[in-house]
């Protein structure tokens, strides 16, 4: 059961504009709420070029983390010559701690059909498979009422809205690990091949599925398309930071309470961080970790970091899954970037050997951080290794990963030298917990759990 956090009034609401209505998959009632209105502005009114044209007008970006403008995608795989074209839309959601996509297709299917409709046309691709994870049932169930209401009323099918052009919708539900939401592993996996990441250019936008012409856009990113169409490309610049219009969906979690929210672009960090009430009561927020797995920990002093591709990136975090974790004072942050180092290291596929290795060993110089067992020369290892792990980077995977060690580095170096060079956790949370004088006595409910396990 998914819950959604209140956001403040006024903020706008265009990817959960459907929410709490009682059938999603009722047709006649999202129509009458604007459904595919952008699809009859683009097959009616602009024709292919034109709909491309208001995209980049729009300056929207891709919500699968990466930021790219889609406009440049969109444009590279309708003007590649080829005798297929592919649109699929990304909706498998890698980051285990975020659920943003799969709500999103269960809230407003129509409105990713409508997208990626508009894609196809656009493109022109007469296939569109919409990747779901094979777990997300209730995503399924309602993506195929919302294809086959779709169908039976002609805004895809054989010959789409009358617009001469077949647009033939599948789901495609796929299970596997973190990398198969990176769009060249997805890419083989609808193929039914083993995954790994393969080295760009070309990119899928000009050679993708069966080594056609794909655009791999994510869930959100589509379903920002038909409002884009509908209410054109001022209003859309209208939203959020117009440098980075429109809006994402975050899901934060916070020792006060959890759940999904739509937030304009360059919102403070602050705010989304408000929106689960920030730290326990009589704590103080100490570290939040932003952008999933792979994401940055950034500290309290950066809350105003506006909540922006841009904005997280120059701070060393990234929009990532859209993932927001809320660590109070009692948190050590050593051992933060110690477990999503490590889940990072797990996930990595190591086709490519300085990953392999290097995430790894930047894996034990956090378990030895936060072990009180480090070396001498593990902080010059780690920033060596993270400049190299980066340097020789096959897909984001690589350099993201390095994110919570680094940001962590950056911005808590006292707590780190603390682990490094005395073998001491200021917070209490690390072992063995003699080592801490500060935690002396102390039995955190981190401790206590490990302890258990
Ligand atoms: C390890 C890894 C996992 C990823 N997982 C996802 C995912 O679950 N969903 C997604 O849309 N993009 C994911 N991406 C990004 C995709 O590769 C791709 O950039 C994105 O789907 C493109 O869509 P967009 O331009 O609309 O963001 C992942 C990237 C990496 C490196
Ligand atoms: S960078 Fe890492 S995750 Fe990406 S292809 Fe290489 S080994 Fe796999």
């Amino acid at each position: 059961m998914t819950t959604f956090l209140p956001t403040p009034s006024g903020w706008p609401s265009i990817l959960l504009a459907r929410r709490g209505e009682p059938d999603p998959t009722d047709l006649a009632a999202a129509v009458r709420a604007g459904a595919f209105g952008g699809l009859t502005t683009a097959v009616r009114e602009l024709g292919p070029a034109a709909t491309i044209a208001t995209l980049e007008d729009a300056r929207l970006r891709g919500r699968g983390g990466s930021g790219h403008l889609a406009a440049e995608k969109w444009r590279a795989a309708a003007r590649t010559p080829a005798k297929a074209r592919y649109v699929v839309a990304n909706g498998y959601g890698a980051d285990p701690a975020a659920s943003t996509d799969r709500t999103l297709l269960e809230t407003d299917p129509y409105a990713v059909i409508e997208g990626a409709a508009i894609a196809a046309f656009a493109i022109g691709a007469e296939e569109v498979h919409i990747a779901v994870r094979a777990t997300a049932t209730e995503a399924i169930r309602r993506l195929d009422a919302a294809i086959v209401a779709a169908l039976e009323a002609g805004f895809i099918g054989e010959d789409a809205l009358e617009s001469g052009q077949r647009i033939e919708v599948t789901v495609r539900p796929l299970q596997g690990a973190y990398m198969l939401g990176e769009e060249t592993v997805l890419l083989k996996a609808l193929e039914s091949r083993r995954g790994q990441p393969e080295q760009r250019p070309p990119h899928p936008s000009t050679r993708g599925l069966e080594g056609m012409p794909t655009l791999v856009q994510n869930v959100q990113t589509l379903a920002l398309v038909p409002f884009i169409l509908r209410r054109g490309a001022a209003a859309f610049l209208g939203v959020g930071d117009p440098a980075e219009p429109g809006t994402v969906l975050v899901e934060v979690r916070g020792p006060e309470a959890s759940g999904i929210a739509e937030v304009p672009l360059g919102t403070p960090l602050r705010d989304v961080v408000a929106l689960a009430g920030g730290a326990a009561r009589g704590r103080k927020v100490k570290a939040v970790v932003v952008g999933g797995p792979a994401g940055g920990i950034l500290p309290a002093g950066q809350l105003d970091t506006p909540y922006s591709f841009e904005g997280l990136r120059a701070a060393g975090a990234h929009v990532g899954s859209g993932s927001v974790v809320v660590a109070d004072d009692r948190a050590c942050v050593v051992d933060l970037a110690r477990v999503l180092t490590r889940f990072c290291a797990d996930e990595a596929c190591g086709k490519t050997i300085p990953c392999r290795i290097g995430l790894r060993r930047l894996a034990e110089i956090g378990g030895r951080m936060t072990a009180g067992t480090s070396r001498a020369g593990d902080l010059q290892l780690l920033e060596d290794l993270s400049a190299d792990v980066v340097g020789a980077a096959l897909c984001d995977h690589e350099r993201l990963a390095t994110l919570p060690l680094l940001s962590g580095l950056r911005y808590f170096r006292a707590e780190v030298d603390a682990h490094l060079e005395r073998g001491e956790c200021p917070a209490g949370v690390c072992r063995p917990a003699t080592l801490a004088p500060a935690a002396a006595g102390r039995t955190t409910p981190a401790r206590q759990s490990r302890a258990q396990a």
